[in-house]
């Protein structure tokens, strides 16, 4: 069996956000994923304690790590209005730890967007959605100029898994090839730790993502 992987997305419409925020609240696999990234963003030894997020989305991921450290500051940046909205209350009473920047992650002068500099940078299900490999691996490097040395990049994105006989979306490309972009644009240590629910005879469009790690 073979088919088409991707997904439609309307990100400034409140009921569209408001939706895909029900639809992907944290199963235990996207709990594993996030687990995997606050293992790998608490592990710079570096005196900075400032996280930033490129799609904050709903907050899941932002609530997950500002629930477990309470010593972090917390960077969302986000274009869409609509999820703003649902981030602050998800978010809640960790919000004063919280700075929501409005940028286009298109746009390659988002860092200058930012309020300081990371320790760590981390994504989840978003940068896909950039819809080319080439607007994934400029934001790969616009990473790399923004962390200090020793700072760390974790990307859990959706992936096209080896051996598929389907068509994914542009934005969903081989591990391998996320791993290639890491270490062209400057990052070292490029690994994957994780490729989760993984599905190669009968994927839908929220299964097969990765979690992508490099070191600055
Ligand atoms: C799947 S959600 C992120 C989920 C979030 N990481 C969480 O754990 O709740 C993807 C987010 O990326 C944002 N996004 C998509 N394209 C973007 C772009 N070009 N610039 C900035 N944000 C973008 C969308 O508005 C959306 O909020």
């Amino acid at each position: 069996m073979n088919g088409y992987v991707g997904a439609q997305h309307r990100f400034h419409d409140a009921d569209f956000a408001q939706g895909w925020s029900d639809r992907f609240v944290p199963s235990p696999p996207r709990v594993a994923l996030f687990d995997l990234i606050l293992e790998q963003a608490a592990r710079p030894s570096i005196a900075n304690a400032h996280v930033l997020e490129l799609g904050l989305g709903p907050g899941y991921l932002a609530r997950h790590l500002l629930d477990r450290q309470p010593d972090i500051t917390y960077e969302g940046l986000d274009f869409s209005d609509a999820f703003f909205e649902i981030a602050k209350k998800t978010i809640g009473p960790h919000l004063r730890r919280v700075t929501l920047t409005k940028a286009d992650l298109l746009d390659q002068s988002w860092p200058k967007t930012l309020s300081r500099q990371p320790r760590a940078i981390i994504s989840t299900w978003t940068l896909h959605d950039l819809g080319s490999q080439q607007a994934v691996e400029a934001v790969y490097a616009r990473c790399h100029e923004t962390l200090p040395e020793g700072g760390v990049l974790v990307n859990g994105d959706f992936i096209k898994p080896q051996g598929t006989s389907w068509v994914y979306e542009p934005g969903r490309f081989e591990i391998a090839r996320h791993l290639e972009l890491l270490r062209k644009v400057g990052f070292s240590e490029a690994r994957s730790l994780a490729h989760l629910e993984p599905n190669i005879e009968n994927p839908t469009a929220a299964q097969n993502y990765a979690c992508l790690a490099a070191l600055r």
